[in-house]
């Protein structure tokens, strides 16, 4: 597919078909393009947790959205066969900025301008996303909500360091509900790009 052809179908997809699990070579190409992101330093400070297996998938749901009455959109979710949780660990980039190259010999936080171990993780996750939109696939990324992300930590193993920056649902495309926040519609370039000088 074209870039600008992916770019342009790319959207949130929140309903999969259930019985078409992710081949292993497009779920392999999912993770390996995202370790492809760019990250400060070349840090690479993320780790991903991928969840294929009936119980895991039922676990993951369980646990992030225990307590919420399953509504159209849990009951469209959980058909994903495929859950990636790409989480960030700031303690990485702490340690590499604190490297002679990069020169802050402390692991103060106040350096940081924006937290690059977020972002970089962001990154990945939006070159899953792209990936899945170019194999034909859909995808979603959605947040876990904060109160759910120690349950969360503790039913999957993930070490104190780890931070899930959300979940990508993955899978081929079912017939799904339009998201009620798209009536926002996209902002005019004008409102949000400023050529030289901030204005308006
Ligand atoms: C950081 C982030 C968190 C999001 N969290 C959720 C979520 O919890 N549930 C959900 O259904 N969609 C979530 N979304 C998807 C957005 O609702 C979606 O990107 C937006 O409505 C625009 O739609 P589009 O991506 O299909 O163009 C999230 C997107 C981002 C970038």
């Amino acid at each position: 597919m074209e870039f600008d052809e992916v770019v342009r179908r790319r959207r949130m997809v929140r309903a999969y078909d259930p019985d078409r699990p992710v081949p292993a070579e497009i779920r392999d190409k999912l993770i390996n393009h995202a370790l492809r992101a760019p990250s400060a330093g070349f840090s690479q400070g993320w780790g991903f947790l991928v969840l294929e297996q009936p119980a895991d998938l039922e676990l993951y749901w369980s646990v992030t959205a225990a307590g919420e009455e399953p509504d159209g959109w849990l009951d469209r979710m959980r058909t994903a066969p495929l859950i990636i949780v790409p989480m960030s660990n700031k303690s990485v980039y702490l340690d590499r900025y604190a490297q002679a190259d990069k020169g802050w010999t402390d692991r103060d936080e106040s350096h940081w301008p924006v937290p690059y171990w977020d972002i970089d993780t962001g990154f990945a996750a939006l070159l899953i996303h792209l990936t899945a939109v170019d194999q034909g696939l859909a995808s979603c990324f959605i947040g876990l909500p904060a109160d759910r992300v120690p349950h969360f930590k503790v039913a999957f193993g993930v070490p104190d360091a780890f931070t899930p920056i959300g979940a990508l649902t993955v899978g081929y495309g079912a017939p799904d509900k339009r998201s009620p926040s798209l009536r926002r519609g996209h902002r005019p370039v004008d409102e949000v790009v400023h050529h030289g000088r901030w204005t308006g």
